[in-house]
């Protein structure tokens, strides 16, 4: 399908769900099929901010069968991968500035059957991904510096979405998917799928934005309906 009119994906972020109504949250989010639950690990190295452990994420496992979008904000992913319990059904998120190997990582990640995809951080041009187009399912564009909700998106990643859309596309590879990740508001959003992304991590400016999580999950699908 051409630019912008692939259905857009919700990832919601679970670094914004909270955990006090995080069993009720989760089941509105089954009823109105969210598509990934966006798990952000952080070890304090790659990003300054711990988050999201594997027990708390066993725990996620047992409550959904939402699959998980891991975003791993780690040192030295390939280290770590046999931790993450990876499955088929989940995509696993590999920053291009975490591992001096990235392709043999990719790779390793992508031996566990699940969706892979290259997290690029505000300061890492797009054409970073060249050489592993062959071995990823997709990019995810940080369209703010990770390791915290609530911040404003660095203005000069937006137009690194529409140039790596249209970059794939003249190489051939428009078929990966475009991932944005950071204030992704509704408004955000809407930008956003002009410039053809695929799946938007929906956090604390959009669908955890105020109390009533059903109708804004349902706003935010409006703002990107293929
Ligand atoms: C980046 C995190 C955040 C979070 C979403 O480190 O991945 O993008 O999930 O938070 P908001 O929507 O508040 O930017
Ligand atoms: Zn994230």
């Amino acid at each position: 399908m051409c630019k912008g009119n692939r259905p857009g994906q919700i990832s919601a972020s679970l670094m914004c769900a909270g955990i006090k109504d995080l069993v009720s949250n989760i089941h509105i989010m089954e009823e109105e099929h969210v598509e990934y639950l966006h798990v952000d690990v952080m070890d304090g190295e790659f990003v300054p901010n711990l988050g999201f452990g594997m027990d708390y994420i066993d725990g996620v496992r047992e409550m959904t069968s939402i699959p998980l979008d891991m975003h791993l904000m780690i040192m030295r992913p390939e280290d770590k991968l046999e931790w993450m319990k990876l499955r088929p059904q989940d995509r696993v998120i590999i920053h291009y500035e975490s591992t001096i190997h990235v392709q043999r990582t990719l790779v390793r990640a992508k031996s566990y059957g699940c969706k892979v995809m290259l997290a690029i951080n505000p300061g890492t041009p797009i054409y970073s991904v060249e050489e592993v187009l062959d071995y990823i399912d997709g990019i995810n564009v940080l369209t703010v510096n990770p390791g915290f909700a609530g911040q404003k998106i660095v203005r000069s990643c937006i137009p690194k979405v529409d140039k790596l859309e249209n970059y794939l596309r003249e190489a051939g590879y428009s078929d990966l998917e475009i991932q944005v990740d950071g204030n992704i508001s509704f408004d955000n959003a809407k930008m956003f799928k002009e410039m053809g992304a695929d799946i938007y991590v929906a956090g604390s400016t959009s669908i955890f934005n105020g109390d009533d999580l059903r109708e804004n999950i349902q706003k935010y699908r409006a703002a990107i309906a293929g």
